[in-house]
């Protein structure tokens, strides 16, 4: 069934529902130069958007500790509050700086529960102007096998244009 994004139905097809949102993200976004602000706003227009995303996340680098990630805007049950680089999902898509598609979490090394009924994940760096590694997009889902490379190029491009491609950000 199509869900509801505030007054718009959205489409049934994932990768129309993604290019839906993805305008509607960037529409909000627009003038918009605050990072929480905008990691707030995709967490929560993705999270409306998806109803399977059962958690839906930042972990930023911490300034203060640059080795660990640190829990931003979410929306979910409760997350983990630090993650090392390199260290269960989200440490290692941070550190190698690549987006990592995970059918079933007990199956990945060192994933790292903050809920046990999460039982599949994806993990998207985010990148932001000059390609400094602002942190990373974690998507949990209840059911095994919830993402594919429709979700990875989707997200890849909205955090692209929410995060990267724009210079009034800093
Ligand atoms: N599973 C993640 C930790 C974050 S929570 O799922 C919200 C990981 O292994 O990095």
């Amino acid at each position: 069934m199509a869900e509801a994004f505030n007054s718009r139905t959205l489409s049934d097809a994932k990768a129309e529902r993604y290019a839906e949102v993805a305008a509607e993200i960037a529409a909000v976004l627009d003038g918009e130069p605050n990072f929480t602000a905008r990691m707030a706003t995709v967490a929560a227009m993705l999270a409306q958007s998806f109803q399977r995303f059962f958690w839906i996340g930042f972990y930023v680098v911490d300034l203060v500790h640059p080795d660990q990630l640190v829990v931003g805007p979410y929306q979910g049950s409760l997350g983990c509050l630090r993650i090392a680089l390199g260290q269960g999902v989200c440490g290692t898509a941070a550190a190698e700086r690549r987006t990592i598609v995970v059918p079933d979490v007990e199956a990945f090394p060192g994933h790292i529960a903050c809920d046990s009924r999460s039982r599949s994940e994806i993990v998207v760096p985010v990148v932001g102007p000059g390609g400094r590694l602002v942190g990373v997009l974690d998507v949990d889902s209840t059911e095994l096998d919830a993402f594919d490379a429709v979700d990875a190029d989707w997200l890849e491009r909205i955090l692209a244009r929410a995060f990267r491609d724009n210079a009034s950000l800093t």
